[in-house]
């Protein structure tokens, strides 16, 4: 039997329900963001994620799908949404709107990586990003974003983790100060920390493996080495975080897996008890050098991106149930084969006019389709038989109070209206 390729998954059933729930729920909130919608190409051409900046990351060095096409281009399977929505912002010349501009996207991304829980190598971002703001005002903003998802859902064990990299000035004098400080204990870090020192050494920072180890505690730390544009940056993104009511702590280690980052970075942390390991549920930072690298003008960034495998983790160990089922406005069945045409077309027309309507098609019994209708939760149900056709008074009957209407056929879509209109109410 064919299987699904490893580290992949199958959204169907009460899965698909929450996912569409989130989604919808995400929509509501970027609308209130006076946010816009994007939707990029899943693939895009290599050089765009292997940018070559003589730093390495983990999602450029080795975590990426890359092919060639059957025209010989060299593709890759998108890891994250911000290199993709910077490429359509340059591409598409937006920054010659007014700024700033928001842009959210939800979608598969694609990773190269060991298989676990919350770990897949396909799964779902929601992400954020805002183009042409400078202000700490706007980091706060976007911390904020998933906060009030959070809270929206009811998700209560969270701990936001933030931390800055300064410009670049700052951080190429903490750069030199790392390289000093691991200069004679080299020897003692894992093999991958060895390669960090050459090309990216505040990479080294958060390795999981030298985690514990005592150098690593005792490194020399951002903060010491911001200058006066960098710490007045920080200050002030913690005030508007305060003026947000947001609870924080400041992370020193956090400097992220990705090049493109500048001043703050954060990551959003489950912290509830036995999530296992991948706990960052979301996690982002500002990109001020980023669309300009990528070959645009110099317009600052700041976004985040959301797992959606661990945000549903996260509530299912909360115990949030977010997969209630929409019921049904009507479900339609026939006496016999006859009605089967009559059936359709009430269907379709009441559907056309606003409602969720399901219909037996396979001519089952009596019995099956009452079951039926109350596993699709449905309010109403319209049987058809011979007389119905003829008469044009059809019977409907509410499921829930078990009643019955003669309801003249031209006066159906107003009698649920009603009907339905006074259930909302309820
Ligand atoms: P990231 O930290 O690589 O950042 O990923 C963001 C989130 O995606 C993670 O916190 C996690 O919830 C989820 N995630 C990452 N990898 C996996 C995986 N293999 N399986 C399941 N979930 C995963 C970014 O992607 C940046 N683009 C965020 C950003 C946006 N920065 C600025 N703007």
């Amino acid at each position: 039997m064919l299987q699904k390729p490893k580290g992949t998954y199958d959204i169907y059933g009460d899965k698909a329900i929450e996912v569409l729930y989130l989604k919808k729920l995400i929509e509501a909130l970027m609308d209130k963001y006076n946010a816009s919608y994007f939707e990029t190409p899943i693939f895009e051409s290599s050089e765009l994620f292997h940018r070559g900046v003589g730093e390495t990351t983990d999602i450029v060095s080795k975590e990426t799908y890359d092919f060639k096409d059957r025209g010989d281009r060299n593709l890759t399977l998108r890891p994250e949404g911000t290199a993709g929505i910077v490429r359509s912002f340059i591409e598409n010349k937006l920054y010659a709107d007014s700024l700033p501009l928001k842009a959210w996207y939800f979608g598969p991304m694609f990773r190269y990586e060991r298989p676990q829980a919350g770990r897949y190598r396909e799964f779902y971002q929601f992400g954020f990003e805002a183009f042409g703001s400078n202000d700490p005002m706007m980091d706060a903003e976007v911390i904020g974003i998933i906060v009030n998802l959070f809270n929206i859902l009811g998700l209560k064990g969270i701990k936001v983790n933030i931390n800055t990299l300064g410009d670049k000035e700052s951080r190429e004098n903490y750069r030199k100060a790392l390289l000093d400080y691991f200069k004679p204990y080299l020897n003692d870090l894992c093999e991958d920390c060895k390669k960090r020192y050459e090309k990216n050494p505040l990479r080294i920072l958060d390795c999981k493996v030298d985690k514990e180890n005592e150098i690593m505690k005792n490194a020399p730390k951002m903060v010491d080495y911001l200058n006066e544009e960098s710490k007045n940056h920080f200050e002030k993104v913690k005030e508007y975080l305060d003026a947000l009511n947001i609870d924080y702590t400041i992370n020193s280690n956090i400097v992220r897996g990705l090049d493109y980052y500048t001043h703050t970075v954060f990551e959003v942390e489950a912290d509830i008890k036995g999530f296992g390991s991948q706990n960052v549920l979301a996690a982002g930072g500002r990109y001020d050098h980023l669309v300009e690298f990528i070959g645009g003008p110099s317009v600052p960034g700041v976004g985040f991106a959301l797992g959606l495998e661990r945000l549903l983790l996260a509530l299912e160990k909360e115990g949030i149930d977010i997969k209630e089922k929409e019921p049904l406005d009507v479900y339609i069945f026939g006496a016999s084969k006859e009605e089967k045409k009559y059936i359709l077309s009430l269907g379709n027309t009441l559907r056309m006019n606003g409602f969720n309507v399901e219909i037996d098609y396979n001519n089952k019994s009596f019995k099956s389709n009452f079951k039926k209708a109350d596993s699709l939760l449905a309010k109403y149900i319209i049987i058809i038989g011979e007389e119905e056709v003829k008469s044009k008074i059809l019977t409907v009957k509410n499921n829930k109070t078990k009643e019955e209407y003669k309801v003249k056929l031209d006066n159906l879509i107003e009698f649920l209206d009603e009907k339905l209109g006074d259930d909302d109410e309820d």
